[in-house]
């Protein structure tokens, strides 16, 4: 009988010290899976000068008419142009219908003479060309970008390359006559 119940005490005792052992591992498994999130988890916060530039303040009013500026906002280049109101004719003046990415010239702009659109390439991200005086500005009188040929018209549709759609226009608000918040 000693026998025959000594293998199973045994049993018993080692089967309890394998458990024992699994419930360490499983404890420090979750402690070093914690142990290592926690970084993970706390880097993706975002700092405190990152959401103080969730929405930024522009000033416009030093922007004369023809010129352009660009302002940086949440990592990306915002074009800020002040358009002649020959280029916003050539914006107004196209068949929407049969541009690549349809998108009426009012519908993107809040007042004519300012469009506002973050200046990233809709094909793969470069930033055209067309801020400065001396950049070319592609064969619509908007933006350029030379990586691949997309061309941009005065209101930041492409109409022309591979750039599958217009320059997006971020969520902003103009807060007096001259000023904007972005964001
Ligand atoms: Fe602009 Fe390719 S990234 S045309």
């Amino acid at each position: 009988m000693a026998d025959a119940t000594q293998p199973d005490g045994g049993d018993d005792a080692k089967s309890g010290r394998r458990d024992f052992l699994n419930y360490l591992a499983v404890a420090t498994g979750a402690v070093g899976a914690g142990a290592f999130l926690w970084p993970v988890i706390d880097s993706m916060n975002p700092s405190a000068d990152v959401l103080a530039l969730a929405s930024i303040d522009v000033d416009l009013s030093p922007v004369e008419t023809g010129q352009a500026i660009t302002v940086m906002w949440r990592g990306k280049p915002v074009f800020i142009r002040h358009r002649t109101e020959e280029e916003v004719e050539a914006a107004r003046s196209v068949e929407v219908a049969a541009l690549p990415d349809p998108q009426p010239d009012e519908e993107r702009v809040q007042q004519a003479p300012w469009l506002v659109m973050v200046g990233v390439c809709t094909h793969l991200g470069c930033i055209p060309l067309g801020q400065k005086p001396s950049d070319p500005k592609g064969e619509f009188g908007g933006w350029f970008c030379p990586c691949h040929g997309s061309h941009y018209d005065t209101s930041g549709r492409i109409r022309k390359g591979p750039a599958p759609s217009n320059l997006p226009v971020p969520g902003y608000e103009f807060t007096s006559e001259t000023a904007i918040t972005i964001g």
